[in-house]
């Protein structure tokens, strides 16, 4: 069995703990590590939203969602009473400045012990929450302050939320939570580059073709109908998630794995994403929106349906986008990043094609090899190399792929990424977290898009549910002479 490391006590307040995330992720996520042994007892997880609830009351709502999102270990009636135990909640409406806050400064007695106030409530409350906090005398020097995605709407929004939590923590008790980073698949490929050398030889131009990202979903947007709508993918997914794998995929080495040395090196990419012109925007992004189609044999309502608000929209939920790196590295290697709701299947992969062969010697020629590496819906990798045929008279070559199930070889101890990223905010390590200045430069990329399409420079296209996105999707890589990894198996 593992080594468990115990944490000293500490006082984990979520704002918003009503709503989905905390039901959904971050309770499960506690309930995970709690009965992985990892906290000690008086350890108090402080639950504060608006409604007049007792805990009591929330506890039993907390104990339907356990059961709900994290089952297997729920089913424990011993496990789940001794977590709920730990659980109070604090009736406070953070937003009005008369509210009683005694609830909350009661139930935090000790300023020695480490203190994490978590922000799962809308982004505009992030600067008064902290002010709040501040006029409460609630941050010690062992406070942290973990913000949800999205940080803003653009990189104005952005940089006001910034500098607002910036005046009352420093950036050192700031964590700006971005759960893909908690996956392991995700981590993953700083192990894949930097601790296997033969294989960081052939990461650059030179060897590789293109450098395929898909974060593609079967859901629709669900309950989430009236944010997502305000957001759209290019918000809601590209601008943290992707960019944020596309750094791991494209960075540096880090000098270490401290978080500033990991920063540095991707806000370095972030800086050398070539910028979007309107042009670029017109002939390099595409987007999308779906329609009513069919998912794992069953219909599915399209995007207005969904929402259900009776207009049409203008939001897209899908998104690809042709780029490159301006790097000595990376300069003649297009990246493609894409993403959307309700297509074909559930997957998180990338996908680095390598080069052709300079002479082809053989008499047939397959595609050239490609290594993939799958983050969901199972971690693992396929490296996918041109073997000989087997058999007597010719000389033919077919691809093969080398696969590496993760499950296969690992016990895998994390269930969900929020478990490793909520205990590196307690212990205080924050190198999976995003800095003030990495959020602004992707805004600062990601905002020339925005604008030319806020100018309808790009048609909105509309995709049937259950398939790949636009029909323009393929285009967009025929250009390159590339193709999409569903089309390369086909
Ligand atoms: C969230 C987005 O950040 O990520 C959701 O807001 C999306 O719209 C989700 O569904 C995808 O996460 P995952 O881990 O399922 O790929």
């Amino acid at each position: 069995m593992a080594h468990i490391n115990r944490i000293d006590p500490f006082d984990f307040v979520i704002f918003g703990a009503t709503g989905d995330l905390t039901m959904r992720k971050l309770l499960p996520a506690f309930l995970q590590r709690f009965h992985a042994q990892e906290f000690q007892d008086d350890t108090r997880i402080l639950c504060v939203a608006r409604s007049a609830h007792s805990t009591d009351q929330f506890r039993e709502q907390v104990r339907a969602a356990l059961k709900e999102f994290a089952p297997d270990t729920a089913r424990d009636a011993g496990t789940l009473n001794s977590f709920l135990a730990l659980v109070q909640y604090v009736a406070l409406d953070a937003t009005k400045p008369d509210s009683d806050w005694s609830g909350l400064e009661e139930n935090l007695p000790n300023p020695q012990r480490t203190r994490v106030f978590y922000l799962a409530t809308s982004p505009a409350l992030y600067a008064p929450l902290c002010a709040a906090l501040a006029e409460h005398s609630l941050i010690t020097p062992l406070t942290r302050v973990v913000l949800e995605k999205p940080i803003g709407v653009s990189l104005e929004t952005a940089a006001e939320i910034n500098d607002g939590v910036g005046r009352f923590f420093p950036e050192e008790s700031i964590y700006r939570i971005d759960h893909y980073l908690g996956k392991e698949g995700v981590q993953n490929i700083l192990a894949l580059r930097f601790a296997n050398p033969a294989l960081e030889k052939l990461w650059s131009s030179d060897a590789i073709a293109h450098v395929q990202i898909t974060a593609a979903e079967t859901v629709g947007v669900g309950s989430r109908g009236a944010y997502y709508d305000s957001s759209g993918a290019l918000r809601d997914m590209v601008q943290n998630h992707l960019l944020q794998v596309l750094c791991m995929v494209a960075m540096d080495a880090p000098a270490s794995l401290q978080a500033d040395d990991l920063r540095n090196e991707k806000l370095k990419v972030l800086n050398a994403l070539r910028p979007m012109t309107p042009d670029m925007v017109r002939h390099n992004v595409i987007r999308g929106q779906y329609t009513a189609g069919r998912i794992d044999g069953h219909d599915v309502p399209g995007y207005l349906e969904d929402l259900d608000q009776n207009r049409a929209s203008n939001t897209e939920t899908f998104v690809a986008i042709r780029t490159k790196i301006r790097s000595a590295r990376w300069g003649n290697t297009p990246f493609y990043l894409r993403t959307g709701k309700r297509l074909a299947a559930k997957t998180t992969e990338i996908v680095l094609q390598f080069r052709p062969q300079m002479w082809p010697i053989f008499s047939n020629t397959p595609s050239p090899g490609r290594l993939v590496i799958r983050i969901a819906p199972d971690e693992g990798l396929s490296l996918v190399l041109a073997s000989k045929d087997p058999g007597a008279g010719g000389f033919r070559v077919r691809n093969a792929a080398l696969d590496l199930e993760y499950e296969n070889q690992f016990t895998i101890e994390y269930h969900d990424s929020y478990e490793r990223l909520l205990l590196d905010a307690v212990r205080g390590n924050p190198a999976l977290f995003i800095r003030r200045d990495e959020v602004e430069a992707s805004w600062r990329w990601i905002e020339p898009i925005l604008n030319s399409w806020r100018h309808a420079l790009s048609p909105l296209e509309p995709y049937p549910a259950g398939s790949w996105g636009p029909a323009s999707t393929r285009a967009l890589l025929a250009r390159d002479g590339a193709l999409w990894h569903e089309d390369m198996l086909t």
